[in-house]
């Protein structure tokens, strides 16, 4: 190789290393590659970490393969943050799986913070290995601009679990649950429990508000609890935590007990409601019907004491589904824009619920 080739490519190593050590000295947030067990790193970025500087290459670009397999697959998985036991379970699918197929996992987890999601979506676009993004939307709205720089820069972007407000040829395929079915499913069930009790007054605990989940949950669930009469007397955000649930529902005990159901449009916070309701000299599942969405350990527990009285399950075991449906992306295949996730109901009267509780993975 000539010199000065040689000093060019000298000066490029050198320039690529300061740059890496100047993002690092300003909290560029880390990122965890695995392909193994990967501890979870919360992203510490400091506020205005620059934006990846155009036409300059971090890292080598890899060849593009005549055929993708697994193990040429480079993905930037963004999650929302710890939100209890469905979440760890949904996070765990994709650290396993990854594992299994060889797939280099890059695991970006935000605080419940939707502009760290946004910089780590931005940090994933500018990463040249990086060839699929698969994203859980905090909120639904405000996606654009980087879905449009990911199809720009050539990336696969899948989105898993949460839908969002954009374009479809936007990204390859969503892959998760019908939260309005979910939501109707729901109501059905609670139509059944409060038939024949005192009044069909219903308490609902809310999800993150601005998330897919929590508005499509809420929409399918009024949609069927108005057919049987059903009136949803408060509503509020207990944003998918057992703590909140618990204080929400003491307050509302405070002012009236004059309720027959509550609807918590996820596990942990039926659990939440479980303690308040105990906690008032009420019995849970008894004086108060309870129906929830997730169908964890947690709620089996609880159908099980019979303090809850329905799940309605949503499996958060989506990665397999979402590498599979990335790989057909990457080898240019045609994908239907939704690949729903599948689902099931759980009732505390079930015969075989010991039985199910025993063989659940979440
Ligand atoms: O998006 C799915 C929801 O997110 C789950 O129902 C809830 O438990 C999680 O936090």
């Amino acid at each position: 190789m000539k010199q000065e080739e040689e000093g060019t490519m000298k000066k490029l190593a050198f320039m690529t290393l300061l740059i890496s050590i100047l993002l690092a000295g300003c909290g560029a947030p880390p990122v965890c590659i695995c392909q193994c067990d990967c501890s979870q790193v919360t992203p510490e970025a400091a506020p205005g970490t620059p934006e990846a500087a155009p036409g300059i290459q971090l890292q080598p670009v890899r060849s593009t393969p005549e055929v993708w397999t697994y193990r040429d697959m480079v993905v930037g998985f963004i999650q929302t943050g710890s939100e209890g036991g469905w979440r760890s379970a949904n996070t765990n699918s994709f650290k396993e799986s990854a594992e299994e197929l060889g797939i280099t996992l890059k695991f970006y987890d935000s605080p419940g913070d939707l502009s760290s999601q946004e910089r780590g979506f931005r940090q994933f676009i500018a990463d040249q290995e990086v060839n699929v993004i698969v994203l859980a939307a905090l909120e639904s709205t405000g996606w654009e601009d980087e879905l449009l720089e990911a199809k720009a820069a050539g990336k696969v972007v899948v989105l898993e679990d949460r839908r969002i407000d954009a374009s479809q040829d936007l990204y390859a395929t969503f892959i998760g649950a019908d939260f309005v079915e979910e939501g109707r499913r729901a109501a059905v069930e609670m139509c059944r429990l409060v038939d024949g009790m005192a009044g069909k007054k219903v308490w609902e605990l809310v999800g993150n508000v601005g998330s897919s989940a929590a508005r499509d949950r809420g929409v399918g669930f009024r949609e069927k609890a108005m057919e049987c009469g059903i009136d949803i007397i408060t509503s509020s955000t207990g944003n998918w935590s057992a703590v909140e649930a618990r204080q929400l529902t003491e307050t509302w005990l405070k002012e009236s007990r004059d309720v027959q159901g509550i609807f918590a449009q996820n596990d942990e916070m039926a659990l939440g409601a479980i303690e308040a309701l105990k906690g008032a000299g009420l019995t849970p599942g008894v004086d108060v019907k309870l129906v929830s969405v997730d169908a964890t350990f947690g709620a089996f527990e609880a159908m099980l004491a019979g303090e809850l009285n329905v799940s309605v399950e949503c499996n958060p075991l989506l990665a397999p589904q979402v590498y599979e449906a990335a790989l057909k992306a990457l080898n240019g295949e045609s994908l239907p824009k939704w690949i729903p996730a599948m689902d099931a109901v759980f009732r505390s009267d079930m015969p075989n619920l010991q039985e199910i509780a025993d063989n659940r993975q979440y």
